[in-house]
């Protein structure tokens, strides 16, 4: 039976989708059948960073809509996928994604349902579907002050597993002088750590090309240790 987690952060552009397809890349490495699910309608981008647009015909839209079966909607991969609709419809419920997400439980060891930036609609049917969050925050003060209230709205809703990951952290003297260190990033977001990922260039173009980053890279280093975490090793911390 799968553990479903939702990945939110409040803030955009702070690494989720990035983190959702490194996590299930690596977990599928370790033997573990991952289902991700892009929440973010009408912006989707898990097809392109998982490598597989060009086999995207259907998404979880068409499959609330009747339009395709869910074995058409479930993009196979190393990685399976279920793409995010392209337009919004007002039929699009986390109830009735989260009727399918719990179906799929069965055949899946994790499903990660990558929600959009804020804590709209997307966000919304993430967590309904979600029995589990992972956050993600930069040490930006204005992105963990985001990510701490994705926390309590988590909180709200009765998820009570919920872990930090801190991304595009640097150690440079000129910077930790400016942003939040890790302790301050885990006060102000009130959520336990899970790891932190480096800010890593080739991050951005391993989303461009759907390939890993690179086995021996810090950052891909950073999501291996966090996957070894999720399947409950225990990992030292590591801040390069
Ligand atoms: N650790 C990192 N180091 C460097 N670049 C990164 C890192 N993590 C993510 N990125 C880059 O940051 C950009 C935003 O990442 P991504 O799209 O995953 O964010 P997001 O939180 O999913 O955004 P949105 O809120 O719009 O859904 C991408 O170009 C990605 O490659
Ligand atoms: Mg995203």
């Amino acid at each position: 039976m799968a553990e479903i987690y939702a990945v939110a952060s409040g803030k955009g552009g702070v690494g989720k989708s990035t983190f959702v397809a490194g996590v299930s890349r690596e977990l599928v490495i370790k033997g573990k059948k991952v289902l991700a699910v892009d929440c973010d309608i009408g912006l989707r981008s898990l097809d392109l960073m998982l490598g597989c647009s060009e086999s995207t015909v259907f998404d979880w839209g068409d499959l609330i809509l009747c339009r395709c079966d869910a074995e058409q909607a479930v993009i196979k991969g190393d990685a399976d996928l279920l793409a995010a609709p392209r337009e919004y419809s007002s039929e699009f419920t986390g109830e009735k994604l989260k009727k399918y997400i719990d179906s799929f439980a069965k055949e899946y060891d994790y499903i990660f349902l990558d929600a959009p930036a804020g804590i709209g609609t997307g966000f919304d049917i993430a967590l309904t579907c979600a029995e589990k969050l992972i956050v993600l925050t930069t040490p930006d003060p204005v992105c963990a002050r985001s990510c701490g209230r994705a926390v309590t709205e988590a909180e709200k809703r009765g998820i009570e597993d919920i872990k930090l990951v801190i991304n595009m952290f640097e150690v440079k003297p000129a910077v930790k002088q400016k942003l939040f260190n890790l302790d301050r990033c885990i006060d102000e977001t009130g959520a336990p750590l899970l790891g932190v990922i480096p800010l890593d260039r080739a991050l951005t173009f391993s989303s461009v090309t759907g390939e890993e980053a690179g086995e021996f890279l810090p950052s891909t280093q950073a999501i291996i240790r966090i996957s070894r975490r999720l399947t409950g090793e225990r990992v030292p911390l590591v801040c390069e």
